[in-house]
């Protein structure tokens, strides 16, 4: 019968993804993680959020929610699910921080509307307003296309950034100054379909 051959010997060099011990592959080292916001309060909020944003937009006619990728998928895919005003959902891509836990500053934009916002009543759906530069380097490009009126939905706003560059006009939690993964936010790349929002300890 074949094995395979890294079965067989002992004296194979040390791998470090192994458990020298017992020869199994070593899991990811998971970071420790902190329940800040558990899911059923998230989803409260959310359904509170659409109806303050229903309200603000009735009787509008071109409503569209512009989603910030890839953070805000989760937050986007649930508050559009609250909301009963007909609208549109388009996705913008932005990134600032790499694989960093702090922005780089520079912000890179990617920006593929189906449909002209021109007009039309825009929402930007962000997860997290850090440092405010990427939501205001947004706003600025989409306020560029001439929509009738921007405003700026966030998930979590960082309390005690003093560069603050944008104000949001709505606001799911306040946080504190401290990295946060899950429910659509990352660390490096993973820990995004958490379904809560934690702190990375
Ligand atoms: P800002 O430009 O500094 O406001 O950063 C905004 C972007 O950075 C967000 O859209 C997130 O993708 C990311 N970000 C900011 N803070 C965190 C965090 O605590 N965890 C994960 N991503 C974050
Ligand atoms: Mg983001």
């Amino acid at each position: 019968m074949h094995r395979e051959p890294h079965r067989r010997g002992r004296a194979r060099p040390p791998d470090p993804a192994r458990r020298p011990t017992r020869g199994r592959p070593a899991a990811i080292p998971a970071p420790s993680i902190r329940v800040l916001i558990p899911a059923v309060r998230l989803h409260a909020r959310i359904r509170a959020l659409a109806r303050e944003i229903d309200a603000d937009c009735a009787g509008r006619r071109d409503v569209v929610l512009v989603g910030v990728l890839k953070g805000a998928f989760l937050f986007m895919a649930d508050l559009c699910r609250h909301l009963r005003t007909p609208l549109r959902c388009e996705f913008v891509r932005a990134s600032s921080y790499g694989d960093a836990r702090e922005s780089s500053g520079a912000v890179r934009i990617g920006l593929d509307l189906t449909h002209p916002v021109g007009g039309a009543h825009v929402i930007l759906v962000e997860d997290i307003v850090d440092s405010g530069l990427t939501a205001r380097r947004l706003l600025a490009t989409l306020r560029a296309g001439h929509p009738a009126s921007i405003r700026l939905c966030t998930l979590l706003w960082k309390r005690g950034r003093a560069r603050h560059a944008v104000r949001p006009d709505y606001v799911g939690f306040r946080i504190p100054d401290r990295f946060v993964v899950g429910y659509g936010l990352d660390l490096e790349g993973r820990l995004r379909n958490l379904p809560y929002v934690g702190v990375v300890e």
